[in-house]
Formats: C-alpha cells, structure tokens, sequence
C-alpha cells in the first residue's frame, strides 16, 4: 500500500515536470459545451429526463460498436478537433473522473477534461435539471484546477493551462428552447423581435462573463464554434409541411453569430494573451447545403436513425428505422445531431481548412501560437 502510494505520487511528479515544460506533444484540451462536444458526461446525471445517448444506435460505428454517449453513430465534433491536435480522441468526460481525485489530476495534467454536456445552455434555466449548463461546467473546472494546483503547482499549472486549448460552444439549446416557448405563446412578429433582444442580452452577458471567468483561471486560447443552420436540423425541418427549413430559427442563429464574432473582437483586446479562433459551423452547413455532393453527402435534410417522416419525428431508439443509405452519405444522425462523418468534416474544416471557415486564425494556428 505504503509502495503504491509512493508510486503514484512519484508518477504525479513526473506529469508535473511535464507540464512544466518538458512535455512534447499535443496541447491538453479543456471542452465546455453541448451535445455537439458531449463524450458521456450526461450518462453519469440522475434522472430520467437527461438527455442520454447512452443506447443503440448510438456508437454504431464506434470501435466495438459502444454507445458511449456522443451523439453520433460514431465519433464527435471534439473527438476529430483532438485527433487534429494530436490526441487520441476527446478528452475523457469529467463525471469519469470526478469521482477519483488520482484520475481527475492525471487527465487533467495530460490529455485535458470535457465538461460538455447534451442539452446545456448558456441559461441555466436552459433544460434545466437535464444537463449541466455552463454556469456548472464552470465551477467543474475551477474544482479541476484547483486539484491540479495541488498536485503540481501554480508555475506548472499555469503553464499548461495557457498552452492549451479551450474548446467551447453554447448557444443552441437556449436558442431552441426560445424558439419553442415563442411558437407556444403566439407571440407576434414584434414580440419575438423584442423578446429575442432581451434574450441575447442575458445570454452575451453570461457568455461573457464564462469567457472572462476562464481567463481569469489560466485559459488563453479559444477555440469557440458558432451556431450552425439551427433551422434546418430534420427535427425543425419535420415541424414543416414541405419539410423546409426554419427561416426564423436561421436568421436567430445568425443574429447569434453576429453577436458572438463582435463580442470575441470586443474581448480579445480587453484579456492579454487571449488567444482565439472562431469556428464558422453556419457558414460551413449553408455551402455544404448548397453543394452536398462535393462532399459526398447524398442526404442534408433527414435523419440516419429514428422514425417517422425524415426519420425525425423521434429520438434514435433501440427501436429506430435506420436510414438505407450509407450513414457517411447523411449530414445528419438523428433528428439533432451530425454524423461521424459530418464531424469529421467539420473539424477538419476548422482545423487548417478554407480560411473562410476560422477567424482570425484556424485551430491549427491557435494551437501552434505562443
Ligand atoms: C479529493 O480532493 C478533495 C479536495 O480537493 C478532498 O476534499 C477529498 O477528500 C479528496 N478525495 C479523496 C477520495 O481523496
Ligand atoms: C473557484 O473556486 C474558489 C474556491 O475554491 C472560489 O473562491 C472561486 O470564486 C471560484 N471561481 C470561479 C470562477 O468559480
Ligand atoms: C395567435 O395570435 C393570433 C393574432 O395575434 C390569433 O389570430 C390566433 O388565433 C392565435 N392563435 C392561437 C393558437 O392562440
Ligand atoms: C419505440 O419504443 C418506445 C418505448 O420505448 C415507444 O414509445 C415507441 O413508440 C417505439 N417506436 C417505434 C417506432 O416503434
């Protein structure tokens, strides 16, 4: 007992002279967001009403064919962004690791933590009780940090965390939420333009101020995706008699969009050091839109697994129809959520792709600045 704790605290120093400097390799990557990120935290909340991908289909095409909470037939959005970086996959999620202090300071002086979470917003009113929303994650990797200061010491400490990347998106589920609440209460078209300006108020004052607190605790570099086409996901698509998507639900995203880039632009300049790219996810699904074959997409509208019309009518069950066509043919999984494929691509996108899809810089860029 006596050798094994010895052992393990000599392994803790080595990381921490790892992170002090002489560790070669990737950046460690710290993820907060949503369900696009999400690699199982939400398996580890109580209640049934999470949201949990935890079942088949989900993992289809996950070596070993396991659900492991992403939602995907495969892997993620963060899973590609890490292996761009040099990881093996995402960071492992933080409810894994939370309950054993050895676990959590390892990932988190190695490979990083995701907090991510299917269904969080900026809001914690946001599907609340259902997730862990932003305000949460927060305080998750304050406890994280504080855990690493312990073992390893604020030089090492703060070294590392500026080195690595911060992985972010919020925004969607506040959004759809919104979006539902205003068609059930039949607001007007004034109405909605009023209560959607109330509304990105609180959310660009939270967002951030979640910016600025992760600064404050080491953060310098920012890799923040943006909302995509929120509107022409199958589940809003099925809403519609032609299937078309929302232009209402588009034209809030991209307010959202425009909003987020003036608020990073405003940011940078106030945090020093503060290093970001911003990831075009709308800017991105409109061109695969408009020219799905280029990719290899024989389907943008419905889902690879659910049922009803577009497969989209309900979630991916044990009991779903499974799409006839080649799932990496699909941009979409389920009724929300983008393939492995679409993944893929996105992240190879904003890794080191068209310029157009990053700015200022791309991650690759980001995670190579000093
Ligand atoms: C984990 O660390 C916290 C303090 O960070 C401490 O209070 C707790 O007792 C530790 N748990 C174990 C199992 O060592
Ligand atoms: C982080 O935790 C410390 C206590 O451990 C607390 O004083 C501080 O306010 C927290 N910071 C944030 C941003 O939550
Ligand atoms: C919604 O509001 C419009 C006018 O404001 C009204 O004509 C219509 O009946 C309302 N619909 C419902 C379902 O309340
Ligand atoms: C699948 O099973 C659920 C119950 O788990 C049921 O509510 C649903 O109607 C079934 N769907 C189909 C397409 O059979």
């Amino acid at each position: 007992m006596q050798g094994l704790v010895v052992c393990l605290a000599l392994s803790v120093q080595v990381l921490v002279a790892e992170a002090a400097g002489l560790r070669r390799g990737p950046p460690a990557m710290y993820v907060l967001g949503d369900s696009i990120l999400d690699v199982g935290n939400n398996n580890y909340l109580p209640g049934a009403d999470v949201f949990r991908a935890n079942r088949p289909y989900y993992g289809i095409d996950f070596p070993g064919r396991i659900p492991t909470g992403r939602f995907s037939n495969g892997f993620n959005t963060a899973d590609y962004i890490a292996k761009s970086m040099g990881l093996v996959r995402s960071p492992p999620p933080y409810l894994s690791l939370a309950p054993n202090n050895l676990s959590l300071v390892l990932a988190a002086l190695t490979t990083g933590v995701s907090y991510a979470s299917a269904g969080a917003g900026i809001l914690d009113s946001t599907n609340s009780g259902k997730c862990i929303p932003l305000s949460r994650q927060l305080e998750y990797f304050n406890a994280t940090r504080a855990k690493m200061l312990a073992a390893a010491g604020s030089p090492a400490v703060t070294a590392l965390l500026s080195k690595s990347i911060f992985l972010v998106t919020f925004g969607s589920n506040d959004l759809f939420v919104f979006a539902a609440a205003e068609q059930a209460s039949n607001r007007s078209e004034a109405e909605q333009q009023s209560d959607a300006a109330t509304l990105f108020a609180d959310l660009f004052s939270k967002y951030s101020a979640a910016i600025t607190e992760l600064y404050a605790m080491g953060a310098r570099k920012f890799a923040i995706i943006n909302l995509g086409v929120l509107g022409c996901v199958p589940a809003v698509r099925v809403l519609d008699a032609a299937e078309s998507c929302s232009a209402g639900l588009n034209q809030l995203a991209a307010g959202f969009d425009d909003a987020l880039r003036s608020l990073l632009a405003g940011l940078a300049p106030r945090l020093p050091g503060m290093v970001y790219s911003l990831a075009d996810s709308f800017g991105l699904t409109q061109d695969t839109f408009a020219d799905p074959e280029a990719s290899g997409y024989t389907d943008i509208a419905g889902a690879c697994c659910g049922s009803g019309r577009l497969l989209a009518e309900a979630d991916c069950m044990p009991n779903s129809t499974l799409c006839a066509a080649d799932r990496d043919q699909h941009v979409f999984w389920d009724r929300y959520h983008p393939s492995q494929r679409a993944s893929l691509l996105t992240a190879q996108a904003f890794y080191d792709g068209p310029p157009k899809y990053t700015e200022p810089i791309n991650f690759m860029q980001l995670a190579q600045s000093t």
